[in-house]
């Protein structure tokens, strides 16, 4: 935990890292109070076990509520005392970095981990409710309002493409090679997907107004076009676009991409095209990011890198716990699936009912049903493979991967990876180690070990990161982008409105 350069912190008044400890995390804690009212309330009478349930519940609360309390008054971190394998590791750092620090005085990185670590204690100190998600209902409740484009990218995918044999993008290796112009085409489509689905992540919006999510993917993907010569290279963005963005007029269509072609403040995706191509059947790791949406959209992506024979194993890395209240959990992996194919029987306890998303158009229906089953397919043939690893959800940057102690069964795992993908905003501020670098920093170098310097780490594969800025801290950018952007357009670096596409080669 010592940063290589000047480490944000929420000691900074005019900082995000303020305004997150300062107003946005109280909220977030509130809601998970909420959350936790409501669940124990809906305790069934005839639950046997309803009352001690109750009791833990009450006690949850009460922890929760202390937690806020002392994040308000900035009072010192203290120790943690549930019993997961983390605890020992946690509370060493907390004695050796900070052992009389407090919220706005540490890293505004290590106080954010700290404090959903600390969300987690509450839960694991009981008996039932210790794998108890507080985020889950929003996570369900903002995908739930995703159908439109979720269904609009489905039906892309299943709709046969070959007239003779009636085959889909889903049915068939992408068309022509890994080197055609429509590999290509649907390649730089993919990464936008990819890229802006990111956009809507829960613990930025408050108060998530589902309307305004909606109207933010049909946005975000319509500028999945942007970047795109070829009409028919898009199995998914180009439905958002065609269905939606056609209702606008060509003028303002074409501004609204010119737009969001000039929101990727750094794109090195032509960089990452040509590592890709090159691929044949290697092993991809994408270390999720968001639920919902986002994780929709990097099952898109994965399937095209496989259809495109590029990879022949795609290596999901998702949290152990609650995290940054959307981030992808091993449950929400299988529910989204779930979800997606409608299984008779359901697979986990929270499952609803078997009528998730509710298209009304057969077509539709079996669209999502059949992309559902391709994918779980790819899970039930070990081509896709989620897994979960303490190392993410704790106060470590990624400069740590390559020597921490306890990540070293991850590392040497993901060194067989031929590329690593990281998904998000939080991923992007742990492999810059979260810190106030001049913004025209190579990105290769704000890495660390994991770049190309001279603390270079063996065996690091290409590492990539699709980000929507949501921090002050960017690197990467060329000369004057920082000026000009500061002189145009307000809070730029963290809005979430622009983004990076970084890669280390
Ligand atoms: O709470 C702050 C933060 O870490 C921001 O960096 C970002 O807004 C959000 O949480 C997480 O974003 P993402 O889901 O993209 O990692
Ligand atoms: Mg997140």
């Amino acid at each position: 935990l010592n940063p290589p350069h000047k480490a944000l912190s929420g000691q900074d008044k005019h900082s995000f890292g303020y305004t997150t400890l300062q107003s946005r995390l109280p909220v977030i804690v509130s809601k998970i109070v909420d959350d936790v009212y409501r669940a124990y309330n809906g305790l069934s009478d005839s639950d046997p076990l309803k009352k001690e349930k109750e009791q833990e519940a009450k006690k949850i609360i009460e922890l929760i509520g202390g937690l806020r309390y002392e994040l308000q008054r900035d009072k010192p971190f203290r120790p943690f005392t549930d019993s997961r394998e983390d605890v020992e590791e946690w509370n060493q750092a907390l004695a050796e970095y900070y052992p009389t620090s407090s919220w706005y005085k540490a890293s505004w990185l290590f106080s954010e981990c700290y404090l959903y670590r600390r969300v987690k204690e509450a839960f694991a100190l009981t008996q039932h409710w210790k794998d108890y998600d507080p985020f889950f209902e929003q996570k369900q409740t903002v995908f739930k309002s995703s159908q439109k484009a979720v269904v609009s990218m489905a039906v892309q995918l299943t709709t046969p493409v070959d007239p003779k044999t009636k085959k889909s993008m889903l049915d068939i290796k992408v068309q022509d090679g890994p080197e055609s112009k429509g590999t290509r085409d649907a390649f730089f489509e993919m990464v936008q997907v990819s890229l802006w689905g990111n956009a809507t992540d829960l613990s930025l919006l408050d108060n998530p107004d589902l309307a305004k999510i909606e109207e933010l993917q049909r946005r975000m993907l319509s500028s999945g076009s942007s970047n795109n010569s070829s009409a028919n290279a898009s199995p998914a963005a180009s439905t958002v676009h065609v269905d939606q963005v056609a209702q606008d007029s060509p003028e303002e269509h074409a501004s609204e991409l010119e737009k969001h072609a000039d929101k990727i403040l750094s794109n090195d995706s032509e960089l990452l095209w040509s590592k890709v191509k090159s691929l044949r059947n290697g092993r991809v790791d994408i270390i999720l990011d968001n639920a919902g949406f986002e994780l929709f959209v990097d099952f898109v992506f994965a399937d095209y890198l496989v259809r495109a024979g590029f990879a022949s194993e795609v290596v999901f890395h998702a949290k152990r716990i609650p995290w940054f209240v959307s981030d992808v959990m091993p449950f929400d992996f299988q529910w989204t699936l779930d979800q997606l194919h409608r299984p008779t029987s359901s697979t986990s306890d929270n499952t609803p009912p078997t009528n998730f998303f509710n298209p009304t158009d057969p077509i539709e229906q079996q669209a999502l049903q059949d992309v559902g089953k391709k994918w779980q397919d790819y899970v039930n043939n070990g081509i896709w493979k989620v897994t979960s690893h303490e190392f993410w959800t704790s106060c470590y940057s990624f400069y740590h991967l390559p020597t921490h102690p306890s990540a070293q069964d991850l590392f040497q795992d993901m060194r067989q990876s031929d590329l690593w993908i990281f998904k998000g905003d939080l991923n992007y501020r742990k492999l810059v180690y979260d810190c106030k670098w001049p913004t025209t920093t190579p990105f290769t170098k704000a890495i660390g070990p994991l770049g190309d310097g001279e603390n270079k780490a063996e065996g690091v594969p290409v590492v990539v990161s699709f980000r929507t800025c949501k921090a002050d801290v960017v690197v990467g950018l060329a000369e004057g982008v920082e000026e000009k952007m500061d002189k145009v357009v307000d809070n730029w670096m963290v809005n979430g409105e622009y983004a990076v596409i970084s890669v280390s080669p």
